[in-house]
């Protein structure tokens, strides 16, 4: 049986169940900032499970894309080296929503394995936890399976928990003996050793962990169960590995065929590689990136470490983004997303391993010098390793793989240290962002709401269903709001809520397990008398982030007809004031380029379409060509946003009423964000009328100052900027030729034994100018007295210097230039080498001279 005949089957088994199948959720999951990556199929029930939504189905079937990068197995280092834990799977799995429980959970999974599948029952293991008398009869009683082959497990092993908060319950998990022997199996193996493998977990959700680890019990009893679908496709193909079936040998053959090396020689490195071109695949193809990051550094690692595990394979040029062709059509068929991104997943790995061939290379080398460097110690220092982390890109690992060679440690503390530091700084003081952990409701109706009315009002008259005071003031959520929650990019509205009368700024909005949150400043005096508030949204706001969401899904589209359809949206944002608009492309785009997409965008804007929004079912609304965004999560029933033909994108935000209300459309900003990523920034309707406003004045500005029009102000500017180049020529020129001036002075300077003395009359612009040549003279007279007088506009002035032997015979500048001041009626000072001197008489720069001459004499003269 073929993988894919095994998830189909799967699928279709619980469909005659009356299951309803669910698409996978993405795998870099939205709206649960608990979670880094989906790690398992209930992931996107949870809010179901607490009863934060209701679902449209009561018992529902998926193969949901996992990612898992941390856990007890899932130890990075460990995967590709055994044959059956994996940073991607699927996870098969079945649920009832308060319908069905235990007893049908366990029958159904039985039958499904033995009769369905033909497992060997004599080889099947189940578990069940240690108080769950309920389970472990149901096992004997449902099925056939011999009594001695149902063992009880405690807390750490059939107790299931999704993190440290959120739904759990007891569990019973069903192993598989992979041994040759059946007579060598026993129970003291299962949950011991490798030969017994898990391969599926039924889980009775009935309880919520608390933030504070309490325990509390669900209005409702549910099924939740996951089975790897690798670990059930080995044992039904009869391969001792999970890597020797279909769903990875096409891999590993086209590996083999692109290096020199067989898999059965040395399977390690192709195991690791096979892994973790899924898991790249998959996750850049839901919107992940690699990064510096969170989600984008586990990217990073994994690529980094499946590079350099292509290094052992002599793979030395980039070779991963060749293995995602083979990846996408294997695994396309199941997740057409896949090969939609194909081209774009190819070109993000493309690059990113091209970089870090470079990074291993100077890495490698800066790290060996480091390594030569060290002394006794033999390790290598936390901010040494970090360093090499943060300015080369080196993950930590690698500086361990290769220290480790050489035995050297590495201080993988110190190392954490300087990244909580670093990270610390960068931490900006962001925005209210809701913490599950932190938030202590106070329940005032016991209702479902949260009913967002937004779309066509402003106003509401609502009630409070729930509070809870916190720092910034307190969040509100009501049973119907028009204020629009943070999502999609596009930030949440704002406005005012007036409770007993008084207005309060709402300044946040945003959506948590489906319901709205508001964050309002102020404080509330008495909640036990509210019950209705006043919801106004402000319009000033929302007109604003209507234009610019509008206009963003215009500049989307407009994108890709200029740039090519391979654009893809890697992040967006709407603001009142402006819109930011990410997008894989792998050049700059050009001057001549942004002027034609701002184009196709207003001209869209003068057409004035309608704007239209229908809610259809996913599969129509794609199978028609409209755009999905990456890594959103779309239910059954999506709401399309269409302009006409030009843009029709899946969308929950706001937009205006026709695109002629967008006003205009500019281009302010286009720059890269990362290798592979431009950002672009723009802005409408006031903002842009404003941004043409600011540069007309600054035109009218500049015309004013060069007195010319506005046409002739690029030659204006130019020819300033060659005038003050050919003056700043002229300067150096007559610079130069004072040098030799100075030069010439000294030749024919007068002599008192072996010194010399140079007196000259200057007219010299500038103190500063007088002084710098003052300087250039000290260099020339070896031993020796100089004195410049200047005299510009009857304003006379000195410099004096002395040379450094006579300074060292206590021969002061400063002294001199007082009393050569005083000779024009001022004074002077300055320092021993260089001073000078001022006057204030007219005409008083000729006596001047006589009288420092004979000052000079007299002060050599002694020195002799
Ligand atoms: N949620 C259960 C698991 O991940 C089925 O094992």
């Amino acid at each position: 049986m073929k993988s894919s005949d095994i998830r189909k089957s799967f699928i279709e088994f619980f469909q005659q169940k009356d299951h309803k199948f669910i698409r996978s959720a993405p795998v870099v999951p939205i709206g649960d900032p608990t979670l880094l990556f989906t790690n398992a199929g209930m992931n996107q029930f949870k809010p179901i499970f607490l009863d934060e939504s209701k679902p449209d189905h009561s018992r529902a079937v998926n193969s949901q894309k996992c990612i898992r990068v941390s856990g007890k197995h899932n130890d990075l280092e460990e995967v590709g080296i055994d044959t059956f834990h994996h940073t991607f799977f699927e996870m098969l799995g079945n649920w009832s929503f308060g319908d069905y429980y235990k007893s049908e959970a366990i029958k159904w999974s039985w039958e499904l394995l033995t009769e369905v599948w033909g497992l060997d029952k004599n080889r099947l293991w189940v578990t069940v936890y240690k108080d769950d008398k309920e389970a472990y009869d149901l096992w004997l009683n449902n099925t056939d399976i011999k009594k001695g082959r149902v063992l009880w497990f405690g807390k750490k092993e059939n107790f299931w928990e999704m993190g440290e908060t959120g739904p759990c319950g007891p569990c019973s998990e069903i192993h598989y003996y992979m041994g040759d022997d059946l007579f060598n199996q026993s129970k003291e193996g299962v949950n011991r050793t490798d030969e017994y493998w898990e391969l599926w977990n039924l889980v009775f959700i009935q309880n919520e962990r608390l933030a504070d680890g309490s325990l509390i019990n669900l209005s409702q009893s549910h099924v939740d169960t996951g089975a790897g679908l690798e670990r059930i496709t080995s044992v039904i193909q009869g391969k001792a590995s999970n890597y020797e079936t279909d769903l990875f040998q096409p891999i590993i053959k086209e590996l083999e065929s692109s290096s020199d090396c067989k898999y059965a020689d040395n399977p390690v490195p192709f195991q690791v590689i096979a892994d973790h071109i899924r898991m790249l695949c998959f996750s850049i193809a839901d919107g992940a990136l690699p990064s510096n990051e969170g989600r984008g550094y586990v990217l990073r690692r994994i690529l980094r470490r499946a590079s350099r595990f292509g290094r052992v394979l002599k793979l030395e040029k980039p070779f991963l983004h060749k293995i995602v062709p083979t990846v996408c059509n294997l695994m396309g068929d199941a997740y057409p997303e896949l090969k939609e991104k194909s081209t774009h997943i190819k070109l993000v790995i493309g690059t990113e391993e091209t970089l870090f061939n470079q990074t291993l290379d100077r890495g490698i080398t800066h790290l060996e010098k480091l390594m030569s460097s060290l002394k006794s110690s033999k390790t290598i220092l936390g901010s040494d390793a970090f360093k090499l982390y943060d300015t080369y890109g080196f993950p930590l690992d690698l500086t361990e793989l290769i220290a480790r060679e050489k035995n050297i440690d590495v201080d993988v503390e110190g190392f954490h240290l300087e990244m909580t530091k670093q990270k610390d700084k960068a931490r900006q003081a962001g925005n209210f962002k809701l913490k599950e952990k932190n938030i202590d409701w106070i329940e005032l109706l016991k209702e479902k709401g949260s009913e967002f009315v937004g779309y066509e009002y402003l106003e509401t008259n609502s009630r409070v269903l729930k509070y809870s005071e916190i720092e910034e003031g307190f969040i509100l959520v009501l049973d119907k709001t028009p204020f629009y929650p943070e999502s999609g990019g596009q930030v949440g509205d704002r406005g005012t809520i007036s409770i007993e009368g008084i207005d309060l700024n709402v300044i946040d909005v945003q959506n948590h397990n489906d319901m709205i949150i508001h964050l309002c400043r102020g404080v509330v005096l008495d909640w036990s008398k509210v019950e209705r508030v006043q919801c106004v949204v402000s319009d000033f706001h929302r007109s604003s982030v209507k234009r610019n969401h509008t206009a963003t899904h215009l500049l989307h589209a407009a994108l890709k007809k200029e740039l090519g359809d391979q654009v893809q949206q890697a992040g967006s944002l709407v603001h009142p004031n402006y819109l930011r608009f990410d997008l894989t492309y792998f050049e700059k785009i050009t001057g001549d380029q942004i002027r034609k997409i701002e184009n196709i965008v207003n001209s869209q804007i003068l057409l004035n379409s309608t704007l239209k929004t229908s809610i259809k079912a996913y599969d129509e609304a794609i199978n028609s060509g409209v755009v999905a965004l990456f890594g959103e999560k779309y239910g059954d029933n999506v709401r399309v946003v269409s302009t006409g033909k030009f843009s029709n994108e899946l969308c929950g935000g706001t937009h205006v009423n026709s695109t002629g209300d967008i006003g205009l459309f500019k281009i302010t900003e286009e720059s890269s964000l990362a290798s592979g990523v431009r950002r672009i920034v723009a802005v409408t309707g006031t903002a842009a009328i404003e941004l043409f406003q600011n540069q007309a004045d600054l035109i009218f500005n500049m015309q004013r100052m060069l007195n010319c029009k506005e046409e002739e102000l690029p030659n204006r500017i130019g020819q300033l900027y060659q005038d003050k180049k050919s003056l700043e020529k002229k300067i150096k020129e007559l610079n130069q030729s004072d040098d030799s001036d100075i030069i010439s002075w000294v030749n024919k300077a007068s002599k008192v034994g072996d010194y010399i003395f140079v007196i000259e009359l200057l007219s010299i612009e500038g103190a500063d100018e007088l002084k710098r040549v003052g300087d250039r003279l000290i260099s020339e007279i070896k031993s020796g007295i100089g004195v410049l007088f200047n005299n510009v506009n009857d304003k006379p002035s000195a410099v004096v210097v002395v040379s450094e032997d006579l300074v060292r015979k206590k021969i002061n500048a400063g002294i001199l230039a007082k009393e050569i001041g005083s000779f024009m009626g001022g004074g002077g000072g300055g320092k021993p080498q260089l001073a000078t001197a001022g006057g204030r008489q007219f005409g008083a720069v000729e006596k001047a001279i006589i009288s420092t001459e004979k000052l000079i004499l007299k002060v050599l003269n002694k020195e002799l």
